[in-house]
C-alpha cells in the first residue's frame, strides 16, 4: 500500500478535530508526523489504533495522509464515543439539528443567549441517566449537538465533565460563536468511514493489535509528584496505578510486533529527578520535545514546556 492521494491534498480540506478537548495534540503534530514508524509509508502497516482518543488529532493527521485497511478508536468516555459514533453514521441530520441550534442562539440577545445556555446544559445533565450508550438511536442525534454547541459556547471551550459524568463549565464569552462548521463535519464523517469507534479502557484494543498495526497512546497527563497521592485516592481518575499498567500494556503490545508511540507529559518538568519514563519504559526511545501548554487554568503554567514521546522502533 503507498501513501493516499490524500496526502497530497492541501491540510486545508482535511477533517479537524471538532471538539476542543483537553490535552489535544494539535501542536505536537510536526513532532509526530517526524516520528512516524517507517511501514506507515512503504505499506507494511494496515492498521491504526488509537485507544485514547480524545479530541483526535493525531487521528485525523495521520489518516488523512496515509491509507489504512482500518482504525480502531477507543475511548473511555462514552459521550465523546457517542459523538464520533453520531458524526460517522448521521451526519447530515445531525448538520441539520445543529444549524437550527446556531440560528436560534444566534438571534437571541447576550441575555437570552446565556439563558438557553445554561437550559441545554441542565437539559444534557439530566438527560444521561436515561441514554442508551450501546445503541444508536434517536436520542443521540440530540445530545451529540448539545455536546457540540455546549463545546463551542463554554468557557475556554472545553468540554469537561465532572466525576459523575456532569457537563458543569460556564458559558464563555463569545461573541459570535461558530457553533456548527458543516463541511468540518462531512469532512470528519468521510474520515470516519473504515473506523470501528468503541467505548472502552484501553487494554480492549489489544485483540485488535498485530505486527501490521501502529498504536498511537494519548493517556491523560500524569499528575505532577506533589498531587499524585491525592488523585490516587479517585477511583477513576487516571492515576499513577493506571500509568504503570499502560506501560506494562506497552510493553505486551510491543511483543506482538506492533509499532507503539505514546506521548505523555514530561514530569522533569516540574522535578528533574523524577525518573518516570526511564523506569516505566526503559527498553524504549524516549525522547523530549517542546510544547505549549495551551490549556490551564494556572496561567503561570502557560508556555513551553517538554512533552516525552516514547517509542518501541
Ligand atoms: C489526553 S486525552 C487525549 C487527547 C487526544 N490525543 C487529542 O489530541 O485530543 C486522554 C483521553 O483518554 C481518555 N481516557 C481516560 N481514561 C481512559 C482509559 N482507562 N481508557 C481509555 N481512555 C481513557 C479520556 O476520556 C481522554 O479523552
Amino acid at each position: 500500500m503507498s501513501p493516499s492521494t490524500e496526502s497530497c491534498s492541501r491540510d486545508a480540506d482535511k477533517a479537524k478535530p471538532f471538539l476542543k478537548w483537553a490535552g489535544g495534540k494539535s501542536q505536537l503534530l510536526g513532532e509526530i508526523r517526524k516520528r512516524l514508524p517507517a511501514g506507515i509509508e512503504d505499506g507494511t502497516i494496515t492498521r491504526y489504533v488509537e485507544p485514547f482518543i480524545g479530541g483526535g488529532a493525531v487521528f485525523f493527521d495521520v489518516s488523512q495522509s496515509h491509507s489504512f485497511d482500518n482504525c480502531l478508536l477507543l475511548d473511555a468516555n462514552e459521550d465523546l464515543i457517542l459523538v464520533y459514533r453520531t458524526i460517522q453514521s448521521s451526519v447530515d441530520k445531525l448538520v441539520g439539528i445543529l444549524s437550527n441550534i446556531a440560528y436560534e442562539y444566534h438571534e437571541l440577545s447576550p441575555e437570552k443567549q446565556s439563558e438557553y445556555f445554561y437550559k441545554t446544559r441542565l437539559a444534557f445533565n439530566e438527560a444521561k441517566p436515561g441514554i442508551d450508550y450501546s445503541t444508536f438511536g434517536p436520542a443521540w442525534l440530540d445530545r451529540a449537538a448539545q455536546i457540540l454547541f455546549l463545546n463551542r459556547t463554554c468557557f475556554n471551550g472545553l468540554f469537561r465533565v465532572n466525576s459523575r459524568g456532569e457537563f458543569n463549565v460556564p458559558i464563555g464569552s463569545y461573541k459570535d460563536p461558530a457553533i456548527c462548521h458543516p463541511e468540518n463535519l462531512r469532512r470528519v464523517a468521510r474520515a470516519l468511514q473504515n473506523a470501528e469507534i468503541r467505548v472502552g479502557d484501553f487494554e480492549a484494543c489489544a485483540p485488535s493489535v498485530d505486527s501490521r498495526t501502529f498504536v498511537y497512546f494519548d493517556p491523560p497527563y500524569r499528575p505532577l509528584n506533589k498531587t499524585a497521592k491525592f488523585t490516587s485516592y479517585a477511583s477513576t481518575a487516571f492515576d499513577e496505578a493506571s500509568q504503570l499498567r499502560l506501560a506494562q500494556f506497552f510493553r505486551q503490545l510491543d511483543k506482538c510486533g506492533a509499532k507503539l508511540m505514546l506521548s505523555n507529559s514530561d514530569p522533569k518538568n516540574e522535578d528533574p529527578d523524577d525518573d518516570f519514563f526511564e523506569n516505566a519504559y526503559a527498553d524504549f526511545t524516549i525522547e523530549r520535545v517542546k510544547a505549549t501548554r495551551m490549556i490551564n487554568s494556572d496561567a503561570a503554567a502557560r508556555g513551553q514546556i517538554n512533552e516525552v514521546i516514547v517509542t518501541n522502533y
